[in-house]
């Protein structure tokens, strides 16, 4: 999603800028573009592009300048053409970039309309730009303030102005914006990562903030207009994580990288007890009698797979649901409820707005599950479990959603212990096969060259519908997911026993079913409806557990997985249908780390 970078120094900085801008690319965009104040003026180059092609512009017009911001932009408002993108002047005076929807920009556009201004583009983030220009009277600092106070909508923002060539200002309302503290230089971005090799310091704003970077200093101010000193943080985590290594795209390294990730994200005491999930666990634990997870997309798959851990191995009601629709819905809060926010990014908007609008309820214990300690999402929960996956690249989530699965199959051990339905005996073998894990995985991933095998087939297919019961139904999902959004193979997922209610109708030679078969107590059941697929001709690809004794035949291939894994099977399931959908897509040549548009941290409603 779109992504901001600014800088203020004494020394050429366009490196810097397109350095952030390329640390931003994995998330996606659509163009991208710099500007730098020189001569008294702001001075741009754009692409609709990659940011390479953005460097070889810039390199061609020798684009110089100590202050300067860039932007790489997924469109919202407006096609991604060269005029929409960012930077965004406004009478050759303010340059600037902008994250997020500004809601109100009709109206305003008007009134900007009838002083005067002319719109070039067909973006939201032109009356940002004309606003500040129309507010200015000597201090852009004082101009950003003013021109919040009448933006509706999320936004982060960087902006310059000629009059000021050592300044960049910038606001943050519901989109994230961090400050980079530099010696003699500093920077803003709208993730920490953009500034890795610059600085290791960090100033992480706060909503309603407005920022002023001079080479001296930086100043803030609350969304009540107050000075405001705000905590200034060292992060090391960010250097150097983006490299390839012998793999063909990150999606297929962080696929492999999943027993690595698992293990550090398994606890490691040998018991499970609540101080694991934060300080504030051990009351709160006590207090609830329930649980809401909210969640959007591949994060909120996890979360339907944990219902089913949390009611079998707690005995404790949860509900799941898409973030994005429970927070425009009345929905009866209960004070007792534990609010789980999952997320990789722990940014998404709509998990954001939603668990803001729970805590609005009253819902007053929250938790996120998360895999950067950093984020909004982590800093506005009472309590966290921070999934060490390390970074994700591919916008296909892979190894979060795994490692979301350990955290979540923790929480439901914790909570069972808690509630006197985990013994001793029955936590130590928990924790022995989560640490069995990365073995097992392992051991998975080495079925890839049959995975591959079947990936040359289904590359020729355009549906494909996939097939589990209980808790390995939203591993299903999951897969259909993965499939649809890297492979643009339309894919759906259905309940096992939901066929003849409706879906058993699109069966034909045609239609490869992938079924997810472990060895458990719905297997007979399942096997009913692998028949009934088989009747009509289907063709069945199942990831079969060893013990199953489905076996192959006419119309049914069936890869083996190496071993049953009881209530953990889910974790080892899901990762044969991240390699067919991967291979898949290989097959068929798309962008497979950056589909078409998608973005990786979904920072807009
Ligand atoms: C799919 C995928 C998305 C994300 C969703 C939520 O592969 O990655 O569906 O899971 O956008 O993102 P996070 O987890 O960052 O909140």
């Amino acid at each position: 999603m779109c992504g901001i970078v600014g800088a203020v120094a004494q020394r050429n900085i366009v490196s810097v800028l397109i350095e952030g801008l390329r640390r931003l690319e994995y998330r996606g965009y659509d163009s991208c573009g710099v500007a730098v104040l020189a001569g008294g003026e702001p001075h741009r180059a754009r692409s609709v592009s990659r940011v390479a092609d953005l460097d070889a512009q810039v390199g061609e017009a020798r684009l110089e300048g100590v202050t300067g911001i860039a932007h790489t932009r997924w469109a919202t408002h407006g096609a991604p053409v060269t005029d929409n993108a960012h930077p965004i002047f406004s009478r050759d005076a303010v340059a600037l970039v902008h994250n997020g929807i500004i809601e109100n920009f009709e109206s305003l556009r008007e009134v900007l309309r009838g002083k005067g201004y002319e719109f070039v583009t067909q973006t939201d983030t032109e009356v940002i730009a004309h606003l500040i220009h129309s507010l200015y009277r000597g201090s852009l600092y004082d101009a950003v303030c003013e021109a919040v106070k009448q933006l509706h909508g999320a936004y982060a923002i960087a902006v310059v102005h000629k009059n000021e060539p050592n300044t960049v200002v910038g606001a943050r309302q519901g989109s994230p914006l961090v400050v980079g503290l530099g010696a003699g230089e500093n920077f803003l971005a709208s993730d920490a990562l953009a500034l890795a090799g610059s600085t290791e310091r960090f100033v992480f704003l706060e909503e309603g903030d407005v920022t002023e970077l001079t080479l001296g200093g930086v100043r803030i101010r609350d969304r009540e207009g107050r000075d405001a000193e705000r905590e200034v943080r060292t992060v090391h985590a960010y250097g150097g994580a983006v490299e390839l290594g012998p793999y063909r795209h990150f999606m297929q390294k962080e696929i492999f990288e999943q027993p690595r990730a698992i293990a550090d994200t398994v606890p490691q005491t040998d018991t499970f007890d609540a101080p694991l999930f934060g300080d504030a666990a051990e009351a709160a634990f006590r207090e609830i009698d329930s649980l809401l997870i909210l969640a959007c997309g591949t994060s909120h798959y996890s979360g339907l797979t944990a219902k089913y851990w949390l009611e079998s191995i707690a005995k404790i009601p949860t509900q799941v649901e898409i973030a994005s629709e429970y927070r425009y819905r009345d929905s009866v809060p209960n004070p007792k409820a534990l609010v789980v926010v999952i997320s990789q990014s722990g940014e998404t908007a709509d998990t954001l707005a939603a668990l803001k609008h729970a805590q609005k309820l009253g819902h007053r214990h929250t938790l996120s599950i998360c895999n950067v300690s950093t984020s909004a999402m982590v800093r506005l929960t009472e309590m966290a479990f921070l999934t060490r996956a390390g970074q994700e690249i591919g916008v296909a989530s892979t190894k979060a959603f795994t490692t979301q699965l350990v955290a979540l199959f923790s929480l439901a051990v914790t909570l069972g212990k808690l509630r006197g339905h985990v013994d001793a005996a029955a936590e130590a073998d928990y924790v022995k096969h989560l640490r069995h894990l990365p073995a097992a995985l392992n051991s998975v991933l080495a079925l890839e060259p049959q995975i591959i095998a079947w990936s040359e087939e289904f590359s020729r297919k355009e549906n494909a519908l996939f097939l589990g019961r209980g808790m390995h139904y939203p591993i299903a999902l999951e897969g259909a997911l993965k499939l649809k959004e890297i492979s643009y193979i339309h894919a759906e997922a259905y309940p096992a026993g939901e066929l003849k209610h409706g879906p058993l109708a699109l069966v034909t030679e045609a239609m490869p079913v992938v079924t997810v078969a472990p060895n458990d107590a719905l297997l007979e059941k399942l096997k009913s409806n692998i028949q009934e697929v088989r009747a009509r001709g289907g063709q069945l690809y199942v990831f079969a557990d060893a013990d199953t004794r489905i076996v192959n035949g006419e119309g049914i291939h069936v890869i083996r997985m190496p071993e049953h894994y009881g209530m953990l099977s889910p974790i080892l399931h899901v990762v044969p249908l991240q390699l067919l959908a991967y291979h898949t897509a290989c097959a068929r040549g798309t962008d497979v780390d950056k589909p078409r548009n998608l973005a990786k941290s979904v920072t807009v409603e």
